[in-house]
This record gives structure tokens, C-alpha cells and sequence, in this order.
């Protein structure tokens, strides 16, 4: 593994950093009182987050935080106030280990039951987490994981109704993965709004289905492709066109998982010597082919956002050098991150005629969980927002936000240094906006200092400026993942 050598000031301690990953084992509802600041009365909504929030079962510790139980988090703001829930996803998994008090399942990356190598050999069930992302959509509430079918939950309780298939557009054992893009004005649907989601069907070749739902919930278009070689895929882009795809290089050898020496997701390794290629599937025709481009080896989780200029396909994206592995016997407690590359925000040009890859660095800081204004999903646009580490170099955990202008390359930052930690932003306009920033930023701030979360409403015009608001929770809330904004309020 390469050693990331640059070091920079430490602006964060360890210990703090790994209270954030404490279990948070309650379910609360309440209004929030304990407010710095004034919520926007114009802000009107709902914030849902979701998130590893096990990060033990009965004391027993889980291996890395991707194998934890989903907990949704519930901020809904109206007329000036705040209210919080939590809620853990009833998937059985998760009943039945809160009801025989230790791990019965062995995780994707990592978590072992009890008793060693011989305990798990040859289990290959893993228990479904419904863990990483919360989107409100057609009227259902999906909590969603990429290995299964989505979770859904009702919006007033965040009690879990059961497993979503869309009408049958989704089978048994089927996945749809935790990253669905909104295509704010879809061609193909009379310009109304439409969710683009996927789901990857890994082995010695790819199975990649495309799903593409109406605002009804309704799937109108599925389309399923395969392509060679094993692939890994959290994220995808879409433009009005096309979806695109970046197969990082990477390969899969299942024996130590099968022996039981360790989780799935620990089997993936990186291959540097091997370029990344670019599947770019047209979201509408089947006329125009899958076209497939080369680049650079790398690994990306996240992309920010894809748009088509003349010739050219643009994508922003957070780029590790390598994938991260999950070492069998290191916990991920004990992160060394100086020992590891940052995450960084890379410029990509695909040129269509001449089948190209150009890309440059955008931003050097450590960064991840990219976000951008809901309308300019697959379009041309101006501002980004993203976790990021306080120094403008090295790599550390994510302790700011940075907001990006990518027309004139200024930068603006609010930190939480050092006791504060971040995690991904959300961008909600203000009604009646005037700029493409006009709006908040509304996120979720662990402060070591007080060992509780804050919700933090920040103006997405100067993010130099001292929060409008924090809400301070009366617990913390674990390091979530990914969530959404509706402007639809359940309390
Ligand atoms: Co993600």
C-alpha cells in the first residue's frame, strides 16, 4: 500500500474522532429546544439521514462501520421549529440480533460471528442492513442499501413496512443501489422529474440493470446490460442522455471470504497496472450503443455530478489512488490517516467522437460526500459542497465544508474544528431563489466536546459566515451516510 506522505498540522484527536462512532442505541422523538440562532421560518421540509448507527450488538464490536445497522434520523422543520426522530430499519437481521443480544451474521466487510475462522466457514449469508441512504419518493420512504432490495418505512413513524419491488419491477433477491439520481426535467418524461437508479449484479462479468421511476414510484423504463470482468460500483452519473459508470479497477477472489477468514468486501483488491473504464449507456434508445472508454487506474465512491457539452460528456468525481482495504484484523477505530491517500476532486472530459478520457485536479483538500443544487442534476452548473478536512492538505477526517465555485475557482469554508466533525451536506433552495446558491446547508455536526450532535443550517451564499443555526440534539447521532430533503413535513 502506498504511504501517503504529506502530513499537515493535526487538527483533530483520535479519541474524539471515535466517540462519533459510539452505538447510538435509543429511538427519540421531540421537538428541538436547545437552539443557537433562528431556523428560517421559510424553511420547510424534511431532512431524513441514514446511517451505520450499531456500531455494536450487545457489546459485541462490529468489524467497519458499512456493516452497521441502519438508523434513519428525521429532522423535519415547519413555522420556525425543529423536530427530531430516530428509528432503526426493522430488517430481520437486525430483530433478530437485537433479540439473541450478539452477532448472529458475518458482514460485508468484515464482521465476524464469534468463534473464529471455523465459526464462519463457508456462511455466505449476510445479514441485509438497509444502511446507507434515505430518499422519499412517489409517496414511499426507501431506505436503501446496494446488496438488497430497498427497506420501506412509513414517513409519520419511520415504523418498516417491509421490502419494496416497485410493482414487480424488482424480484426476490434483487438489489437497487443506495446512489438514485433525480433528473429534474427528464426528455423522456415531458420534462417532469425523474428518479434514475441501478443495480450491479457482480462476477466474472457485470449485470448492470437501469431503473428509471416516474414521481408516481412507478418504474417506466428498465434496461440491462452486461459487461466484462468483475466490477465494484457505489455511484453512477447521469446527463439527460446517459448513464455513466466508472469500472475502477479492481479484482475478487472469494476463497479467504469462503474458508471464513474474512468478509466479502475484504476479497476486493485494487489493480493498479489496470485502467478504469468508462461505461456510457444511453438512457433512452436501445439505437445507440454502450460505449466504453479508458483512463486512468483509481477508485471513486462518489461521484458529484455529469453533464453534456457539444462533444463532451463532463464528470466531477471524488478520486482515491487506490480502494481502501479493509484489513482482516485492523480496526477501523484505529484509522491511520496518515497512512492514507485523501479523496480529491477530479475534472473528467469523455470525448465521444474521438473516444477520449482527459481529467485534471480540481481541489487537492481531502474530501468527500459531493453535493450539488437538486436542479442542476446532469446539467451544467456552478457551485459544489462537500465534507472536507480542515487542512488544505494530507489526509484527515472530514471536520469542514467546502463550497466550490467552479466558474470562478473561489472557495469558501466553515469548519468545526477541533472538536467538531462532519459529515455529508444537503442543499436546500430557498423558495422564490435568485441564484443557484441561494439556499441552505443543512447537516448534521458531531461536537466531540459536548459527545452530541448538532444540526447545523448554514447560508449556502457564504459559508465563511457563522452558522444561521445550530439545533444542538440531546444525544449524538453516529456518522451517517447519505440522506434527502423533502419539502414534505410528516410530523
Ligand atoms: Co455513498
Amino acid at each position: 500500500m502506498q504511504v501517503y506522505q504529506e502530513k499537515s498540522t493535526v487538527s483533530y484527536n483520535l479519541e474524539d474522532w471515535q466517540k462519533g462512532y459510539e452505538s447510538l442505541k435509543q429511538e427519540f422523538d421531540y421537538w428541538i429546544e436547545d437552539i443557537e440562532g433562528e431556523i428560517p421560518p421559510e424553511l420547510h421540509g424534511t431532512l431524513f439521514r441514514n446511517g451505520p448507527g450499531l456500531l455494536d450488538i450487545n457489546g459485541q464490536n462490529i468489524h467497519h462501520p458499512f456493516d452497521g445497522d441502519g438508523m434513519i434520523c428525521r429532522i423535519s422543520f415547519t413555522n420556525g421549529r425543529a423536530h427530531f426522530s430516530n428509528r432503526y430499519v426493522r430488517t430481520p437481521g437486525y430483530v433478530e440480533e437485537q433479540k439473541a443480544g450478539k452477532i448472529l451474521y458475518r458482514g460485508v466487510f468484515g464482521t465476524q460471528k464469534p468463534g473464529g475462522w471455523l465459526a464462519n466457514f463457508f456462511d455466505f449469508k449476510y445479514k441485509e442492513i438497509a444502511n446507507t441512504n434515505v430518499i422519499y419518493w412517489g409517496g414511499k420512504l426507501l431506505a436503501l442499501w446496494e446488496a438488497s432490495e430497498p427497506y420501506r418505512l412509513n414517513p409519520k413513524t419511520l415504523d418498516t413496512l417491509g421490502k419494496e419491488y416497485f410493482d414487480g419491477a424488482l424480484t426476490e433477491g434483487d438489489a437497487f443501489s443506495a446512489h438514485p439520481r433525480i433528473d429534474p426535467n427528464s426528455n423522456l418524461d415531458g420534462g417532469a422529474p425523474c428518479l434514475v437508479n441501478f443495480s450491479i449484479k457482480p462476477g466474472l462479468s457485470t449485470r448492470i440493470t437501469i431503473f428509471e421511476l416516474d414521481t408516481t414510484g412507478k418504474v417506466v423504463r428498465k434496461q440491462a446490460h452486461s459487461v466484462p470482468g468483475f466490477a465494484f460500483i457505489h455511484d453512477f452519473v447521469i446527463t439527460p442522455n446517459y448513464c455513466i459508470f466508472f469500472q475502477n479497477p479492481v479484482s475478487f477472489n472469494p476463497i479467504p471470504f469462503a474458508l471464513g477468514m474474512c468478509g466479502a468486501g475484504q476479497c476486493v483488491k485494487f489493480q493498479a497496472d489496470k485502467p478504469t473504464r468508462i461505461l456510457i449507456i444511453p438512457r433512452s434508445n436501445q439505437k445507440e450503443k454502450i460505449k466504453i472508454l479508458e483512463t486512468k487506474a483509481g477508485f471513486v465512491f462518489h461521484h458529484v455530478n455529469a453533464f453534456e457539452r457539444d462533444e463532451e460528456i463532463i464528470i466531477d468525481s471524488i478520486c482515491y489512488e487506490s480502494l481502501p482495504e479493509v484489513e482482516p484484523e485492523s480496526d477501523f477505530r484505529q484509522t491511520n490517516f496518515d497512512k492514507l491517500a485523501p479523496g480529491q476532486l477530479w475534472r473528467f472530459h469523455l470525448n465521444l467522437q474521438n473516444q477520449t478520457v482527459e481529467y485534471k485536479l480540481i481541489e487537492s483538500s481531502c474530501c468527500e460526500f459531493p453535493i450539488i443544487h437538486p436542479e442542476k442534476v446532469g446539467r451544467d452548473y456552478q457551485y459544489l459542497y462537500m465534507g472536507a478536512a480542515d487542512a488544505a492538505s494530507g489526509n484527515a477526517p472530514l471536520q469542514a465544508f467546502l463550497k466550490l465555485d467552479l466558474q470562478t475557482g473561489e472557495k469558501q469554508i466553515w469548519s468545526a474544528v477541533p472538536r467538531g466533525f462532519v459529515g455529508e451536506p444537503i442543499f436546500v433552495p430557498r423558495p422564490q431563489a435568485t441564484s443557484e446558491d441561494d439556499g441552505w446547508v443543512l447537516t448534521v455536526v458531531y461536537d466531540a466536546a459536548a459527545h452530541r450532535s448538532d444540526v447545523v443550517i448554514l447560508d449556502a451564499r457564504d459559508l465563511n459566515q457563522e452558522p444561521i443555526a445550530k439545533l444542538h440534539l440531546k444525544h449524538h447521532v453516529p456518522y451517517s451516510l447519505h440522506g434527502n430533503f423533502t419539502n414534505q413535513v410528516f410530523v
